[in-house]
Parts: C-alpha cells; structure tokens; sequence
C-alpha cells in the first residue's frame, strides 16, 4: 500500500477545519481535504501546510462522490481514517424544500457517507478508523428540522451497524453525535430575533471528544452531559412527547 492518509469531507471549515487540523498530529502523510469551495481549501492549505491535499468536490453530486473512486484507484492510499463530516440542513417546513433539495441533502448526508465508506473500507487496515458524522437530532424524529434528522438518524443507524460488522476486521466506525456547534450551517437568527441554541460548544470540543472516542473503538461519540442526557431523555420518556417539545421550541423560529 502507499501513502499514509485521512480523507475528511467538508473539511474546508467548521467541524471538518479542526478534524483536518487533529490529523495534522497524527503519524500521517497526507491529509485529503474534501469540499466544494475552491478558495476555502486554498485558505486551507496555505495555513495547515503541504501535508493537507485539496479536492474539490460537490458531494450532492452522486457522480463526483464516484469520482473519488478514480483517485483511490490512482493513488492506492493506506486509509488510516476516513471522516464523513460534510452535511447540510436547515430549518423549515415539507413546504420549505424543493424536491431538488431533498434529494441533494439525502445524497450529501447519506449517500455520499455509505458510497465512502464502501469505497474506503478495502484500503483500510487494522486500526483504521472511520468518523461519520451524524448528530443529537438523530435521537428521535424533529418536526421543522426533519429531513436532517431523518438523515442523521440512517448516518448513526448505518455507522453502528457496520461497526459491528467490521468487527473481525479491526476497523472500527464511530458515529458522532453532537448537539448545536458553533459553526456557519446554524442560521443566527430568525424573524430579527436571535436564535438560542442550549449547551451550544465549539467545533473543536467536538472533534476533540470524537478522535478520543474513535481511538478507543467507540461506536457513539457525545461530546457533552447536555447530549448525553438528552439521549437518556428519549430512551426513559415517550417519543411522542419529546417530539412535541422539540417541535414547540423550533415553532417559533419559522418564517
Ligand atoms: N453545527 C451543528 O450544530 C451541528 C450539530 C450536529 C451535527 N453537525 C454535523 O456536523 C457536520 C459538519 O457541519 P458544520 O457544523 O461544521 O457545518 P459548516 O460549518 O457549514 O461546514 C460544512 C462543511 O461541509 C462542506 N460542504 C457543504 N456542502 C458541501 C457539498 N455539497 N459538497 C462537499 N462539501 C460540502 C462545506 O464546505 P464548502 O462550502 O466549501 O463545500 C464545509 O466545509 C455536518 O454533517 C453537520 O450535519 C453539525
């Protein structure tokens, strides 16, 4: 096999800059930086160094999600981590997305995380680890976020699965789940009003918990007390129940 390297997707900012900068540290010798903002990796690069390789690439596309493929092909890469990171979603009614938007966010968030990790797995050793990054929302159904949620809850469904799956193999998948982080994909506000986002944590708290966590073959990473009670939450109360809170408390937020 050749080189040494971790492919992060949607690494050109928030969670997916501080996974980049995390493989920085490790025994690596190239970190593939996957997003669609050329400038952004550019950024990228000059500030993280050589060892950071830039590939862009629109993950709502099926065909270039395939196209990593090719470069797999090419470079014959020992993948010693793959982070699925890249995602999208945003706050709305059924009536908010076009049927263009849902099946770009289905393929971003699901697709692309599957087809990866099929594509990566046979480049993969013992010790490899994979990072797919699903979210708090993947608990339980939630109205006005509810594509997101239902995407997220197949990228923790999927991920431990295959964990177990993986398991004679020596690969392990971690299914990361954090609550609101401080990145660009919140809206900061709505209707002139600022949206409060509770136990709200910085990317990097995030990405720090879920690399300890992947390194000792977890197959959940959360990061605070506050997600870790909400996960109790919805095991101990009715599903039904805890929807119609979430519900009330986006309600307010809608246009
Ligand atoms: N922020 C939160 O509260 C939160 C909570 C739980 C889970 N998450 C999850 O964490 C992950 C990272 O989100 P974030 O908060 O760091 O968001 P972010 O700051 O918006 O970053 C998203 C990254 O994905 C890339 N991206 C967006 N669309 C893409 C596309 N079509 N093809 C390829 N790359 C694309 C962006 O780069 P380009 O624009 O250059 O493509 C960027 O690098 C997502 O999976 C998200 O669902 C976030």
């Amino acid at each position: 096999m050749g080189k040494r390297v971790a492919i992060v997707t949607g690494a050109s900012g928030g969670l997916g800059k501080e996974f980049v900068k995390l493989m920085l540290q490790e025994d690596l010798d190239e970190i593939w930086a996957i997003a669609r903002n050329q400038e952004k990796l550019k950024e990228l690069k000059q500030e993280l160094g050589n060892r950071v390789l830039i590939f862009s690439r629109d993950l709502t596309q099926s065909e270039q999600v395939h196209s990593i493929r090719e470069l797999l092909l090419d470079q014959s890469p020992e993948i010693v981590y793959l982070v699925n990171n890249a995602g999208i979603g945003k706050m709305g009614t059924y009536q908010d997305f076009s049927v263009e938007e849902i099946e770009a966010t289905i393929t971003i968030n699901c697709s692309a995380v599957a087809a990866l990790c099929a594509l990566c797995i046979p480049y993969m050793k013992r010790g490899s680890r994979i990072l797919n990054i699903s979210s708090q929302a993947s608990f339980q159904p939630v109205a006005y976020i509810n594509l997101y949620a239902a995407t997220k809850a197949f990228v923790r469904s999927y991920s431990r699965a295959l964990n177990l799956e993986l398991k004679s193999t020596g690969i392990t998948v971690t299914s990361v789940c954090p609550g609101w982080v401080d990145t660009d994909l919140l809206m900061k506000e709505s209707n002139g009003e600022p949206i409060n986002f509770p136990a709200l944590v910085t990317a990097k708290r995030v990405a720090d918990k879920a690399m300890k966590d992947a390194k000792r073959g977890k197959d959940m990473s959360v990061c605070t007390l506050f997600v870790k009670g909400m996960h109790l939450f919805v095991k101990v109360f009715p599903q039904k129940m805890v929807m119609q809170s979430y519900a009330r408390s986006l309600e307010k937020y809608l246009e």
